[in-house]
């Protein structure tokens, strides 16, 4: 089968892509807005895409016709936010941060997750999460249909002691036990089901 975009509404398209490219990291991403007030929210449209310079995105909807998402708005305003990754353990108060609430209501105290202060940029990061990546907005790409993409540069990395083994400059990701989001509103899986498959050519990294 295969179907013209063109011919689905937005609705449609949503259901397909979404349940099409899969499984998808998730960034729950701190910023703040112009009077100081801590925002928290889930993003599934996520991924890095470079190394170096460490450049990731985010794919933002707007919450409603004419009005952003408060995350899309306190990045537009303020340039800075902190991408936090998310494991099994912090599930149920990631979904907590993705309520609708007011632009005044601190996600995090919402969901009972932990804000601690980032080292570059104004938004904390949250302590929960097993990895946060502190970034500056390089640029935002208006897509039409009140969507953007935001393009962010990692200024700053951190990792929980236990998930990096120093020596090697190993990341333990298996132990991480990092979610992904699947099909559907309510599915993520783990990444803990892997099998290995060995490059023809192992003189690169990447
Ligand atoms: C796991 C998960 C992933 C999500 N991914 C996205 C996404 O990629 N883009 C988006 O616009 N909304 C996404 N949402 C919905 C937002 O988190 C939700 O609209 C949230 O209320 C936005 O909050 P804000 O207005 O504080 O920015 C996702 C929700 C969940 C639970």
């Amino acid at each position: 089968m295969d179907i013209d975009l063109k011919t689905l509404d937005s609705s449609q398209q949503y259901k397909l892509l979404m349940s099409s490219v899969l499984p998808r990291p998730i960034a729950l991403v701190t910023s703040l807005d112009r009077n100081g007030v801590i925002n928290a929210a889930p993003f599934s449209l996520f991924n890095i895409m470079a190394a170096s310079p460490p450049t990731v995105v985010i794919g933002i909807d707007a919450r409603a016709p004419g009005t952003p998402k408060d995350t899309a708005r306190n990045i537009q305003q303020t340039g800075e936010f902190v991408i936090n990754l998310v494991n099994e353990p912090m599930a149920d108060k990631m979904n907590l941060c993705a309520s609708a609430l007011d632009a005044d209501v601190n996600e995090l105290e919402h969901s009972g997750l932990t804000a601690v202060a980032s080292v570059q940029v104004a938004p904390p990061r949250i302590a929960e999460s097993p990895i946060s990546l502190e970034c500056s907005r390089l640029t935002a790409l208006d897509i039409g249909n009140e969507r953007s993409i935001i393009v962010g540069t990692i200024v700053h990395y951190h990792i929980k002691d236990q998930f990096y083994d120093v020596e090697k400059g190993y990341v333990l990701a298996e132990q991480m036990g990092l979610i992904a989001r699947m099909h559907g509103r309510s599915w993520y899986s783990r990444t803990t089901d892997l099998f290995e498959v060995h490059r023809p050519d192992t003189s690169r990294y990447a």
